[in-house]
């Protein structure tokens, strides 16, 4: 019953997930960028401006330039979280990849360091007069919801632990129509419930900043005006 409950969710989660982001990253692309507005200075070239996307995305570097402190704390729950997920890879594969199985360790450390990132992100919406005033309810929940998901993580890694071949089985049933019962550890049950929940708000929240960051025009485009004459599609005909 309760497999069973937790795998039609799962799927129906997965569906709102891709369905919702494909859809907004359509929107994103169709959106019309009727003016050059790269923020200067900006590279010339359309592979100048991929390498700064990239280095965006990588590095973060309009905020390292901006403010130290959210760099700081954001860099590392960003790097944390995407060591987590190569850590969480080995219960969607089998045989383990070799390198899934090196990040192992650091997935562990990774937890910790996702964990102070967010503490410092919440902390500065609580104790920085000018961020409190702009902070929402939406802006403590994803904070709330994504601690919430890495304490039940570390809980059941150091307090609690779950049964990982039978969440395992479970998981490649899913993704092989082949349901197997799911272990029903309390911490693993609230540990899934909360990323069933990031899934479905996903494509309706600020976290969709993901994948927006490939599409902002003031990063994007090259800072080419005075050599190609600009023109939105739109405007084309
Ligand atoms: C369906 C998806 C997920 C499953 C099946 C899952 C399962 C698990 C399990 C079984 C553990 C305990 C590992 C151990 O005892 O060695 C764990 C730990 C953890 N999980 Fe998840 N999890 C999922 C998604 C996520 C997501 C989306 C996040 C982050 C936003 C996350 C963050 C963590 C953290 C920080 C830990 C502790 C560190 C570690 O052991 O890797 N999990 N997860």
């Amino acid at each position: 019953m309760l497999s069973a409950l937790y795998a039609s969710l799962f799927y129906a989660a997965t569906a709102v997930l891709v369905g919702g982001v494909a859809w907004r990253v359509i929107e994103y692309a169709r959106a019309p960028a009727p003016l050059r507005i790269p923020t200067t200075p900006a590279p010339m070239t359309r592979a100048g401006a991929a390498g700064r996307v990239a280095r965006e995305v990588v590095l973060f570097e309009s905020l390292y330039r901006s403010n130290k402190w959210i760099w700081l704390f954001g860099w590392m729950f960003h790097v944390a979280l995407a060591l987590v997920l190569v850590r969480h890879l080995r219960y969607f594969i089998e045989p383990v990849w070799g390198w899934v199985a090196f990040a192992q360790p650091f997935g562990i450390y990774a937890g910790f360091a996702l964990v102070a990132g967010l503490a410092g992100l919440w902390a500065r919406r609580f104790l920085v007069e000018r961020i409190r005033y702009i902070s929402t309810w939406s802006d403590h929940l994803m904070l709330a919801l994504l601690a919430g998901i890495a304490l039940t993580g570390l809980g059941m890694k150091y307090v609690a632990h779950t049964d990982i071949i039978g969440l395992k089985e479970f998981m490649l049933g899913l993704m092989r129509f082949d349901w197997q019962p799911l272990p029903a550890d309390p911490l693993l049950l609230v540990h899934l419930s909360l990323v069933l929940v990031l899934m479905v708000v996903f494509p309706v929240s600020k976290l969709l900043h993901a994948p927006g960051v490939f599409f902002s025009p003031s990063r994007n485009q090259p800072d080419d005006s005075r050599e190609r004459r600009h023109l939105a599609a739109w405007a084309r005909d």
